[in-house]
């Protein structure tokens, strides 16, 4: 079935310049983007956003580095597009995540309190029907 996933470019990724390098992939890929917005997150969505990592000792330093400049957020809609998007994206930390990926190519370890890793995907369907509420509240 066809599915739709949040997609962010989070501020590191705005600020480099890298927004239309990632939306290429994305789009090479052969998924449709179906809604974008560039925009300055509040505190309140960003808790909202990450509430499951509150209380990690990243929460903070992630919730700040989120404020720090605008944020590109993306819904993008094909088959296997949750999954698939997180495979483009690579592992987490920028150092492990294999060449070829987002993250593999683009991003490095900068040595900072959180990871800076230029993207962020949905992790299931439940959680992008939940962030697409978040982020598209008109959708
Ligand atoms: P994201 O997919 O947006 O979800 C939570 C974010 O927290 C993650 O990307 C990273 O930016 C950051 N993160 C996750 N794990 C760690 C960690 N162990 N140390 C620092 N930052 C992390």
């Amino acid at each position: 079935t066809i599915e739709r996933t949040l997609i962010l470019v989070k501020p590191d990724g705005v600020r480099r310049g890298l927004s239309g390098e990632i939306l290429r992939r994305v789009e090479a890929k052969g998924y449709t983007l179906t809604a974008v917005n560039l925009l300055d997150a509040s505190p309140e969505l960003l808790a909202a956003h990450y509430a499951e990592h509150e209380g990690k000792p990243f929460y903070q330093p992630l919730v700040d580095f989120m404020l720090s400049g605008p944020i590109l957020a993306v819904v993008a809609e094909g088959q296997g597009v949750i999954p698939g998007f997180r495979s483009l994206a690579g592992a987490t930390d920028p150092t492990a995540a294999a060449p070829g990926t987002i993250r593999g190519d683009l991003g490095r370890d900068w040595g900072l309190k959180v990871q800076q890793n230029l993207v962020h995907g949905s992790d299931s369907a439940e959680s992008a029907a939940r962030e697409i509420a978040l982020w598209f509240p008109g959708l």
